[in-house]
């Protein structure tokens, strides 16, 4: 099954071509325009999308040999949550391509597809497994009985991880999105010369609060302390917030599996944590390629492949509206039937 899928949900522009779950060719533009302005405009992304989206599938599509959109079987979007405006350029473009070709559309949830980035086939993962969602607009932990029955424990209840990363990094000058910036600066430090709060750090609570800590480390830079100590303090704080959580609920629930999706995943202090409990554990651990840790095409693809092995004729109706927020308890990758 040849499916074409496209995400543009916030900065990143991106198509992928899969065959299955396999990847055939895909592209991805970050948008640069953001990084001056200490976050990401939404009225820039938009216009960004509209005149970068056309040039990536055709790029995909030489690249695959394909010749015209006949030869596709699926076209999958993401149709939230995410910036609106964003979210209308590739879900317009993907239903208008469908429509023009007569073939099946599928609309996606952004964050159902991260978790997807780990699908390749209805047995990829065994469960139960619990799911750490972890990037810049989400922080959240799911249980999943199957790849159809991901029930959210808990979320954050004011600033996403990526998004704390992302405001300790601009205040200490390191640019936008500042997460890898921020790790590279705690390279050098020792943590345990900055101290900082653990905010809601109770294990057995599955959510998260980040914009406390936000404030600690505004006041400990305006002390004077050294960048790379707070940057590597911060980082501790927050690893260990994710993991402890992530693993209580994974021992609780006798899970055999634990996924992690999203930016955040990109961080290496966060995969080795993760790598050493669950090894201890012999829970195995699904951490995406570096490269699919921020938002891509990939995992709309796997999403919409899931979705069709589960049950073949689904579609979207082509009147799928984009979406800025997901607040249900049950998360489905299919969006609008
Ligand atoms: O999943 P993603 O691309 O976008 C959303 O759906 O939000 O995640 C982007 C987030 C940003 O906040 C970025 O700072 C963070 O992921 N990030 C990192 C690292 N690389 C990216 N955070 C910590 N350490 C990293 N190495
Ligand atoms: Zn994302």
């Amino acid at each position: 099954m040849r499916i074409l899928a496209v995400e543009t949900s916030c900065d990143d522009s991106a198509v992928a071509l899969l065959e299955d779950s396999s990847v055939i060719a895909e592209r991805i533009y970050s948008q640069t325009v953001h990084s001056n302005h200490g976050g990401v405009v939404p009225e820039l992304a938009s216009r960004q999308h509209i005149e970068i989206l056309p040039g990536l599938v055709k790029e995909v599509l030489s690249e695959s040999g394909i010749n015209t959109l006949r030869e596709i079987d699926v076209f999958a979007a993401t149709a939230g949550p995410g910036l609106v405006g964003s979210l209308l350029v590739g879900l317009s473009w993907t239903k208008a391509a469908a429509f023009a070709s007569g073939k099946q559309f599928l609309g996606i949830n952004h964050l159902s597809a991260h978790l997807h980035t780990h699908y390749t086939g209805p047995d990829s993962v065994e469960f139960p497994a619990v799911a750490l969602l972890v990037s810049g607009g989400h922080t959240c932990l799911f249980n999943m009985k199957s790849w159809t029955r991901a029930v959210l424990l808990g979320s954050t209840r004011d600033d996403a991880a990526g998004e704390a990363f992302d405001k300790t990094a601009k205040l200490a000058g390191l640019g936008y999105p500042g997460g890898e910036a921020l790790e590279k600066a705690a390279i050098d430090g020792n943590p345990d010369n900055v101290s900082l709060p653990s905010p809601l750090s109770d294990p057995t609570l599955p959510e998260f609060s980040f914009s406390g800590l936000k404030t600690a480390v505004r006041l400990q830079w305006e002390n004077g302390v050294d960048l790379a100590d707070l940057a590597a303090s911060f980082q501790k704080v927050v690893v260990d917030i994710l993991v402890s959580k992530l693993l209580f609920q994974a021992d609780r629930s006798g899970a055999a599996s634990i996924l992690a999706a999203g930016g955040v995943t990109a961080n290496n202090l966060l995969r080795t944590r993760l790598s050493e409990e669950c090894e201890k554990r012999g829970i195995s651990l699904f951490l995406p390629e570096k490269k699919y840790t921020t938002d891509n095409a990939v995992m709309v693809g796997r999403a919409a492949f899931a979705i069709l092995c589960e049950e073949p004729s689904s579609c979207s109706s082509l009147s799928c509206n984009a979406f800025s927020r997901w607040s249900g308890t049950i998360l489905k990758a299919l969006c609008c039937t």
